[in-house]
This record gives structure tokens, C-alpha cells and sequence, in this order.
């Protein structure tokens, strides 16, 4: 037992320390909400792969393509199937598949990869047909959805493998698709099917082994002042050309194309005279990434998120980053080109272009400069502009993100879909929110104030872990879908009825929710007038002092049975809270009296001086400021002999602990829990599951042990960093000089394990500041990171995403 003593101490300054230290939580959602019953789900038996989606807000439809079916899906519930259309492979063509050695029944099949919008009834859909794509119109009449046979080639419109990642955009009844064109997938291409078809060069200096993930036009043409033209932008991974390494690198890429492109005369005869493209830095991991562009009514003001997830299993750390329009643009109007030039052998170096530029500009969409020189077409440009564009089609430049860094870099399950909503919040600000879909099944909520990330929550969207494989978002509805293997799942963008306080309403730093003073109520802020006095929501503070005081929490009273191993529950609102128990005003830590775990507080062989009053704590740090709140208060009181009674619940907001809950006697109550049997697995399911008293002590003591090799080991090694993840109770400026290290350790029903440690490593941060006008969000400063240049490769996500 001195042994296990020394190991108690020890253990016991251990979850001190750490509490103290891991307190820092920005990669950890504030609040997880686990998978409900009542989300609104579709499937259909016998069908799989729900992975494509048309948003029909004008139909009050959600087309939703999975493996041989399309469905249209009531929009506020899509649990209603209105109508389903079924598009199955023909036996040949799937004996063909068989034949090139495919197997039948997973690829030989036809996925619905293609659904856009062509008119008001009708729609442009097109699926992997076994190996064999092709493309039909598909009409929504009489809520009937009916195909209408007009096959069509769908090479290049479509990818020939399910798994290969694709992406497409109608723009104006001209399908612009970016996929490979033959079945070994060896030809990328990036194509506008149209009356004047044109495609990319075959050439690795164009595209080498890309996997495209995202494609969006940006009306740059709208009223410019230059002439300028629309564009298209496509962000794809592939390897790259510009390093010197013995392997192949492989890295995130923007390329953009101009919408009135007609091709070279000569030169580019019926390919891109404007495909430029420019590498994409995340200054974090290895990336990749499936972007969302968010749309303003001025495009200058549109904004890409993209995620960036690792492309080897060593690293486990995804990123989002943001790229402003105007930072893209700028590279491609005004960079410098790369240019290659032989060294040695064969062997080709690219370096930045220092000679010559002709004019018209390489790349440039026609605009009011070369209409002067009399080019009104692309087909008027001279043959030096477009030799060079063929063989220069790189940037020098990266493209840097909108903050100078990651907005927010996560641990654990990759990230694997995003969609951001623009909020307006009742300080009249708008805020970007984003909903990240992971490979687990889960919606990060996430919004980044001011430079600090904050989780609102996460969310599970399905019992068993499934990766998230596309995302939408209707904006004006308030709901977000999403596409898995098994099933479509639609959740509300918020849902503020979870928060019952006031203090936990503001603590949650929703943007959509706010506490309402005349109902009691954690409510939308949608039906609120802006900067409105009746309700309180403090985003970037957390500021809950406008909130009513709330009284004494009520205790409860139980019996304490001599010798007996009583618990007392005790749910924390929040994820980033710590528990304190208070016992007659003195606080308890773990040891060999007392265990403290996730569901509450578990008094080991009651004595009589174990009788009094327990109050557990939830103490919760938001911008250095310490939140106290006491969740639940607990009166034991002795009685001599056993009786029977009952642990239940309380507090206003405390969900069902892992206690069982026995015949409920009104007034006193007590606990069952005989001598011989202390820790029953059926009361104690924690991480000791125990058969005796000193088991669940050792075990505990291992645990920390083991803890303390961990986080001794990763203070050496310092392995995970984790650039967003600021401590508390430090100024910006502190925090530029830090460095931080992101800390494995597993929390119970939570599907992140990250927590973090300050470290003390002096950071060599040498930039200047950057101010950053986010989202007219007003003036934020951010220290910009060092530069980390951002190679990598895709994580491997097989559809397209696009809002
Ligand atoms: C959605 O539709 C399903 C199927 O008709 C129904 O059972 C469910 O109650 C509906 N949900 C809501 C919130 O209307
Ligand atoms: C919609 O487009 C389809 C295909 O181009 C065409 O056949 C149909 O007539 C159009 N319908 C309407 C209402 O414009
Ligand atoms: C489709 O779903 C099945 C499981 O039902 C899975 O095995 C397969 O990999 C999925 N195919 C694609 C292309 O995602
Ligand atoms: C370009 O357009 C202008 C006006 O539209 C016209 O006057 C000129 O002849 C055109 N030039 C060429 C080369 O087609
Ligand atoms: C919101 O949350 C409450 C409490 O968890 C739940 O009862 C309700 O069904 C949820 N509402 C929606 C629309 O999901
Ligand atoms: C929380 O508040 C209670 C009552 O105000 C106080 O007794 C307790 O010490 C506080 N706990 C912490 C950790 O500050
Ligand atoms: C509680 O204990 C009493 C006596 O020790 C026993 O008769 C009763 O069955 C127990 N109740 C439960 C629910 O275990
Ligand atoms: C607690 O559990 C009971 C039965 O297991 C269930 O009816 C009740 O809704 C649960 N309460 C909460 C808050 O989860
Ligand atoms: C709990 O016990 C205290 C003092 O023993 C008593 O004043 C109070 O009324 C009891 N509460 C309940 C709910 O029985
Ligand atoms: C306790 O945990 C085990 C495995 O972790 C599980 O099989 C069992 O159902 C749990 N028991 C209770 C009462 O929750």
C-alpha cells in the first residue's frame, strides 16, 4: 500500500499540474453533442454512397445523387422523398468492367458523380457507369424526377474510377470539368464542354497527377473597370515541379481559367490561353484540401476555406486555411512567372522568370488593354504571348492565406468536407462560421475570433463512425446536409434550445444564439433585432456579466451508508470546463478517499467524517477570465442501517450519468452499494472497471504514470504543434513569441484528444504584423508565423464539393 500511496501523490500532482497546464483547449469543442434519434435522416435499403448534391432552393428540393439512384428530397425534411429516379448499369456494361478487371459489384457500378442545375425543370446529371461515364439530362416535373435518356459521353465530364476525385461547375449552360479522360486515369484534363470545347495541354507542366477538388466562377467581368472577364477558379493537389526532391512532393495548387477563352489561333489551338496556376500555402501540415468559396455580392470580397488534411498516416494534425480573391488575383495579374531551365543532364530546374515578359500579358483574360492593341479574342493573341503561357504556367508565388496562417489546425480525425455560413450577429457584425465535416462522422462548428480558434461544438452525425463525404449548406434555410456511405443527414446550422442558462448561452459564443431576457431563453438570433438590448451574446469575450444572477444551486440530500463507496454524479456543461469538488470548503482531489472522473465524484469506504456537504464546480477559462459555476450540491447525511435509495441527476442541465438509478424514495435518499462489491462495473464504468478497491487505485496510478511518460516525452519531443492553439491568460504578443505543443491524452466520449501544453521554446517569428480586414469583421491584427512552406498531398476524398 506505500507504494501505491507514493504512486497516489504523485498522480494526484500529476492531474494538478495538468489541469493547470492542458487547461488550454482551442482544439477541443467547447460541447459535443452526441448522435439523436431525432435528426432528420434519408436512405433507402439497398442503396449507397449518398455523395452528390444539388441544393434546388427554388423547387424547395435537395437532389441528392448516390450509387444508381438520384433523389429529390423535401429540402425542410429530407426524410420526405418526393420523388426518386433509379439509373442502374446494364449487365454488359458491367461484364465490360469485369472484363478490364474492376470488380462488379464496388466499381462496376454507377455512382452519380455530375448533378446540375440546367433550367428550372431540368437537370444535367452524370454517373461512373461502370467504368464507362455518361451523362443524361434529368427532369423534375409533376414531382416526378424521369431520365431522359439523351445518353451522352461523359469522358472528361465525368472520372471513369469512383474513387478518383473530380469536380465540375455548369456556368451558363457550359460544363467546365475537371477529371481524367481515360480509364487508367492517366490523362487529367481540365475541359468546358461547349459550341467551342477546350482543354488543358497534355502536359506534366500543366497538370501532374492532380487530384482536383473544387472548382467556382468569380464575376470579376461585373462592372470592371479594366474590361476584365469572369472567371473560373479550380483548386486541385499534384505532384510538384518546382522542388529538387528525390521523391515526388506533392502540393496544394489554385488555377484559374477565363470564362470568354476561345483558344490560340495557332498556338493552343482549342486549348486554355489562360490557365495560370499558383501553389497554395496552409503554413501548416501537409495538406490538401476540398474548399468552399464564400460568396459576397462584391466578388472582391470572396474568400476560399479550404482544408488541408496529411497526405502520409504520420501526421494526424488537418488545417483550415483561408485565401482571399484579391491575394489569388494579385499573383496571377501581377507575379512573376516560373520558368524551367535545363541543368545538367535532363534534368529541367524551375526558378523565377527574370527576363522578358511579352505583351499582351501571358494568361491575361482578354481585357481593355488588349482590345486597344486590337485583340478582341483570344484567337487574336500572338503567338509569343501564348508559346510562353504553354510553357510557363506556374506563378512564382505562393499564395498566401488570409491571416498569414491557419485558421484553425485540428488533431485527431481528419477534417474532410467544409462549408462556412456568414452570420449576422447582435453586434451587427457578420461572422464566418464553419462547419467541418470529419472522417468519424462528426461537424465541427467552428468560428475564428479575432485569431483565437473557438469549437462550438461538435456534432455526431452517426452512431457508428463514417467519413463525411460531401457538405451543403443552406444559408437562408438555417440547415446543413450531409452525405455519407449509408445515409443523408440534415441538422439545423444551430440549435440554442441546448443552452438552459444564460451564462451557458453566452459562454457558447454561438453566433446564432442569444440569451433573451423576457422569455428565459437561449434563443435564434435570426428573429432579433441587431444590437437589440433585449438579449445578450458576447462572441469574442464571453462576457457573461449582463446576465441575471442565478441562485443557490438546491442541494440534494443523501444517505451515507458506512463503508459503503458512494458517487455522486456531476456533468460538466462544457468540454473546456474543469471539475472542482468542494467538500465543507475545502477541495478534493484524487486520491485514495476520493476519485474523481468525467460523470462526477465517487467516495471511497464511507466513514462518518465523509458526512456534510459536496459542491461540484464547473471552472471554465474564456479570454483569462474564469467562469465558476456549481453544477451540483450534495448534502450527505449519516443513517444507521442500509436502506434502499436512489442517485439521480440533478441540476438544471445534467444529462444521464452512467449511474443506475434505483427505486426512487422521496426526501432522503441513499445508495445501495454493498461493502463486498464496491465498485460495480454497472456504477463505475469509467477507465477502471474493477473488481476491488486497491485494483482501481493501482490502475488509477498506472494511468498516471503512464500520463506523465506521455507528456514528459512529448515536452522532449515536442512533436505535435499546434500553431492556433493559444494559451489563455496571454496577450497576442506573448503568444507570438510562444510556441505550443499539442498534447495527445484521451477524454472520455469526446472524438478529439487533443489538449495542449504551453511551451517555453522562444519562437523566431521575423515578419512584420499583418492587419487583416477579415470579413469586414473590422481590424484584426495577427502575427504572421514563420514561413513553412506547405508540401504535401491530398488526403484521399472522392467527390467534389461546391457550395
Ligand atoms: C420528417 O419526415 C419524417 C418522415 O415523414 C417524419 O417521420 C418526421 O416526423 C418529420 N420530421 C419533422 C421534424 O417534421
Ligand atoms: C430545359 O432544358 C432542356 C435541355 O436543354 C430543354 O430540352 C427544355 O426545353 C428546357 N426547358 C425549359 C422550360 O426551358
Ligand atoms: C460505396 O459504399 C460501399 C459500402 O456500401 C463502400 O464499400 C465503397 O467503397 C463505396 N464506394 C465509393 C466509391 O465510395
Ligand atoms: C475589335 O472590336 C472592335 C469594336 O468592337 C472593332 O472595331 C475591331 O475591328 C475589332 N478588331 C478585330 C481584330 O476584330
Ligand atoms: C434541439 O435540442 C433539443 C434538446 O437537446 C432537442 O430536444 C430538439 O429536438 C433539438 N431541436 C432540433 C431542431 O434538433
Ligand atoms: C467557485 O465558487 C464557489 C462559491 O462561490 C467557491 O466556494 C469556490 O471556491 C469557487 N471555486 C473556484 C475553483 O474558484
Ligand atoms: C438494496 O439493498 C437491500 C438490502 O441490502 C436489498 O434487499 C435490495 O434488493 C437492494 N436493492 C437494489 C436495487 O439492489
Ligand atoms: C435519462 O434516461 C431516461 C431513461 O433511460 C430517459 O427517459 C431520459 O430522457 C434521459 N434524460 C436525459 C436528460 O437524457
Ligand atoms: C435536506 O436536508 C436539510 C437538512 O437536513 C433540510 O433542511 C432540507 O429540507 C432537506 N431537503 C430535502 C429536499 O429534503
Ligand atoms: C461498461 O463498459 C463495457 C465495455 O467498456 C460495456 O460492455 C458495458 O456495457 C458497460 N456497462 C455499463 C453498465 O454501461
Amino acid at each position: 500500500m506505500s507504494l501505491l500511496s507514493v504512486l497516489n501523490i504523485i498522480c494526484a500532482a500529476m492531474l494538478h499540474v495538468s489541469n493547470g497546464a492542458l487547461n488550454t483547449h482551442y482544439c477541443v469543442p467547447r460541447k459535443t453533442v452526441l448522435y439523436q434519434n431525432e435528426f432528420k435522416l434519408f436512405r433507402e435499403d439497398g442503396i449507397s454512397n449518398y455523395s452528390t448534391m444539388l441544393m434546388r432552393d427554388d423547387l424547395g428540393l435537395l437532389l441528392l445523387g448516390a450509387r444508381e439512384a438520384v433523389y429529390a428530397l423535401d429540402i425542410h425534411n429530407i426524410s420526405v422523398k418526393k420523388a426518386a429516379v433509379y439509373w442502374r448499369v446494364t449487365e454488359e456494361k458491367q461484364r465490360e468492367c469485369t472484363y478490364k478487371g474492376k470488380q462488379a459489384e464496388v466499381e462496376c457500378r454507377n455512382y452519380i458523380r455530375t448533378l446540375h442545375k440546367v433550367n428550372d425543370t431540368t437537370m444535367y446529371v452524370c454517373g461512373t457507369n461502370a467504368f464507362s461515364p455518361t451523362c443524361d439530362y434529368i427532369t423534375f416535373i409533376d414531382g416526378e424526377l424521369r431520365l431522359q435518356a439523351k445518353l451522352e459521353e461523359g469522358k472528361g465530364k465525368c472520372p471513369f474510377d469512383p474513387y478518383q476525385r473530380y469536380s465540375s461547375l455548369m456556368v451558363e449552360n457550359d460544363l467546365y470539368s475537371a477529371t481524367s479522360l481515360n480509364f487508367l486515369g492517366s490523362e487529367p484534363v481540365v475541359l468546358r464542354s461547349s459550341n467551342l470545347a477546350l482543354r488543358t495541354e497534355f502536359k506534366s507542366s500543366w497538370l501532374s497527377e492532380p487530384n482536383f477538388v473544387f472548382m467556382d466562377l468569380v464575376k470579376e467581368g461585373f462592372e470592371s473597370s479594366t474590361g476584365d472577364d469572369d472567371k473560373v477558379y479550380l483548386f486541385f493537389s499534384e505532384n510538384a515541379m518546382e522542388y529538387d526532391f528525390y521523391s515526388k512532393v506533392v502540393v496544394s495548387r489554385v488555377a484559374r481559367v477565363c470564362k470568354g477563352d476561345m483558344g490560340g489561333q495557332r498556338t493552343l489551338q482549342r486549348k486554355w490561353t489562360s490557365f495560370l496556376k499558383a501553389r497554395l500555402d496552409c503554413s501548416l501540415p501537409e495538406p490538401s484540401l476540398p474548399p468552399i468559396v464564400l460568396k459576397h455580392e462584391d466578388w472582391r470580397e470572396n474568400v476560399f476555406y479550404a482544408v488541408f488534411t496529411p497526405q502520409s498516416g504520420l501526421s494526424q494534425a488537418s488545417a483550415v486555411c483561408a485565401y482571399s480573391i484579391s491575394a489569388i488575383r494579385d499573383i496571377f495579374n501581377e507575379g512573376k512567372f516560373k520558368t524551367p531551365v535545363a541543368v545538367e543532364t535532363s534534368h529541367v530546374k524551375w526558378v523565377m522568370h527574370t527576363g522578358d515578359v511579352p505583351v499582351p500579358r501571358p494568361g491575361a483574360c482578354i481585357d481593355n488593354v488588349a482590345r486597344n492593341l486590337g485583340m478582341n479574342r483570344s484567337l487574336d493573341l500572338p503567338d509569343k504571348t501564348l508559346q510562353f503561357i504553354r510553357d510557363r504556367p506556374l506563378m512564382d508565388d505562393a499564395v498566401r492565406p488570409l491571416t498569414g496562417r491557419p485558421l484553425l489546425v485540428k488533431q485527431g480525425p481528419l477534417l474532410t468536407r467544409i462549408v462556412v455560413d456568414s452570420v449576422l450577429a447582435l453586434d451587427g457584425k457578420r461572422y464566418a462560421v464553419m462547419f467541418i465535416g470529419t472522417e468519424n462522422g462528426y461537424i465541427q462548428k467552428a468560428v475564428n475570433y479575432a485569431g483565437e480558434m473557438f469549437i462550438i461544438e461538435e456534432i455526431q452525425l452517426h452512431e457508428s463512425p463514417m467519413p463525411i463525404n460531401i457538405l451543403r449548406l443552406s444559408s437562408p434555410m438555417g440547415q446543413l446536409y450531409a452525405g455519407s456511405e449509408f445515409s443523408a443527414v440534415q441538422i439545423p446550422v444551430s440549435n440554442c434550445s441546448r443552452y438552459h442558462t444564460c451564462v451557458n448561452c453566452v459562454l457558447a459564443r454561438d453566433p446564432y444564439c442569444a440569451w433573451v431576457f423576457s422569455t428565459g431563453q437561449c434563443s435564434s438570433v435570426y428573429n432579433l433585432a441587431p444590437v437589440s438590448n433585449a438579449a445578450v451574446q458576447s462572441l469574442t469575450e464571453g462576457d457573461t456579466s449582463r446576465c441575471p444572477s442565478q441562485g443557490p444551486v438546491a442541494a440534494l440530500n443523501l444517505t451515507l451508508v458506512l463503508g459503503n463507496n458512494i458517487q455522486l454524479p456531476c456533468q460538466l456543461l462544457s468540454n473546456l470546463a474543469q471539475v472542482r469538488w468542494r467538500f465543507s470548503d475545502r477541495s478534493l482531489l484524487s486520491d485514495q478517499k476520493y476519485y474523481i472522473y468525467s460523470g462526477g465524484l465517487l467516495i471511497l469506504r464511507a466513514s462518518e467524517s465523509d458526512a456534510g456537504v459536496y459542491s461540484c464546480d464547473s471552472v471554465e477559462e474564456i479570454k483569462g477570465r474564469m467562469y465558476n459555476q456549481t453544477v451540483a450540491v450534495y448534502r450527505l447525511q449519516l443513517h444507521s442501517g442500509t436502506e434502499t435509495g436512489v442517485s439521480s441527476t440533478p441540476g438544471n442541465e445534467a444529462t444521464n450519468s452512467s449511474i443506475s438509478a434505483h427505486t426512487a424514495a422521496p426526501g432522503l435518499q441513499d445508495l445501495n452499494v454493498t461493502s463486498e462489491d464496491p465498485l460495480s462495473p454497472e456504477t463505475l464504468n469509467e477507465t477502471v472497471s474493477v473488481t476491488g478497491l486497491e485494483v482501481a487505485v493501482a490502475l488509477l496510478s498506472l494511468i498516471c504514470l503512464c500520463l506523465l511518460a506521455v507528456l514528459l516525452f512529448h515536452w522532449n519531443q515536442r512533436r505535435w504543434k499546434c500553431l492556433k492553439c493559444v494559451p489563455p491568460l496571454q496577450s497576442q504578443n506573448d503568444i507570438a513569441d510562444k510556441e505550443h505543443t499539442c498534447e495527445y491524452m484521451h477524454i472520455p466520449n469526446r472524438s478529439s484528444e487533443v489538449k495542449m501544453l504551453g511551451s517555453d521554446k522562444p519562437y523566431t517569428a521575423n515578419n512584420n504584423h499583418t492587419a487583416v480586414d477579415f470579413k469586414r469583421n473590422g481590424e484584426q491584427h495577427f502575427t504572421p508565423r514563420p514561413h513553412i512552406s506547405s508540401v504535401g498531398g491530398l488526403g484521399y476524398i472522392n467527390d467534389e464539393s461546391e457550395i
